[in-house]
């Protein structure tokens, strides 16, 4: 019986199909059966980013509907070895919902060592569809500090679920970026004192402070990287010792409970 992890953010654009992707490669290279279930109803993407969407016929709403086997709605990922996708319904209106995802995400399970459910934005129905049946949940947030309030959100949101085992990854890490964000050390004078001047509010001052205010752990971080966003857009996996393959390696160890330390 395999597992099944929701990857989910509430804010948009800020990477869950990219890292859902990019782990479910990591895990096929690592010998599992991976199983991608894009559940973005209406705004499917991963169909694209595996290079299967000439090739779709069904998708998860005709499973569920009856109108066709499990089987005829998953599709191999042909530019990623070992990688399946069952792609979401291209019509928002046909939204698999959680009843449904809750006897869906078992099934599929026999089948496959890991079940990765990519979730829409937001913290709707499609969210809760996504993460009905999930056993854990990696919530994706940037450095930006509105991300990372929704992060806080979707945490209490899946612990209302029942999902209680939530790790964070912090995707598109720019060292830079990230250190301009912190405040210069200027200091007052008090007498013989100097003392720092407090955290302007909305700023993210280290790795700390996100956790803090994310209030989950973190198991990863997925740095900048083209090269990953170009070989996605064909459908293909980027090259092996690229830096975001080799955060994908290290999340994935993590996650199968390896330690592997933290690397920026
Ligand atoms: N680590 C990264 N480095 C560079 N580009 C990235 C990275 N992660 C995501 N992107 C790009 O950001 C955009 C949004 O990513 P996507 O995975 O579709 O987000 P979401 O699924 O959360 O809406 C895409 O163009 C993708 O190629
Ligand atoms: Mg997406």
């Amino acid at each position: 019986m395999g597992s099944a992890i929701v990857v989910t953010s509430g804010k948009g654009g800020v990477g869950k199909s990219t890292v859902s992707l990019g782990l479910a490669a990591q895990f096929a290279a690592n010998g599992e059966r991976v199983l991608l279930v894009d559940c973005d109803a209406g705004l499917r993407s991963l169909d694209r980013m595996t290079g299967t969407e000439e090739a779709l016929v069904f998708d998860s709403s005709d499973v569920v509907s009856g109108r066709c086997s499990p089987a005829e709605a998953i599709y191999p990922c042909e530019g990623i070895p070992g990688v399946f996708l069952m792609p979401a319904p291209a019509n928002g209106e046909e939204l698999v919902p959680a009843s449904a995802m809750q006897r869906l995400v078992p099934l599929l399970k026999r089948y496959f060592d890991r079940v990765i459910l990519d979730s829409p934005a937001g913290v709707g129905r499609g969210f809760r569809a996504a993460a009905a049946a999930a056993d854990r949940a990696l919530i994706i947030c940037n450095s930006d500090p509105v991300c990372i309030r929704d992060a806080a959100i979707v945490r209490r949101l899946l612990e209302e679920l029942e999902i209680s085992e939530q790790r964070l990854i912090i995707n598109r890490f720019n060292a830079e970026y990230f250190q301009s964000m912190i405040p210069k050390k200027t200091k007052k004078k008090f007498g013989k004192k100097s003392v720092p001047e407090d955290k302007p509010s909305g700023v993210i001052r280290d790795l700390d402070d996100v956790i803090d205010l994310s209030g989950v752990q973190l198991i990863g971080i997925v740095p900048e990287d083209r090269t990953l966003s170009a070989a996605f857009s064909v459908g293909r996996m980027p090259e092996n010792g690229t830096p975001a393959r080799m955060a994908f390696s290290r999340i994935a160890a993590r996650l199968n409970g390896t330690s592997v330390p933290l690397v920026l």
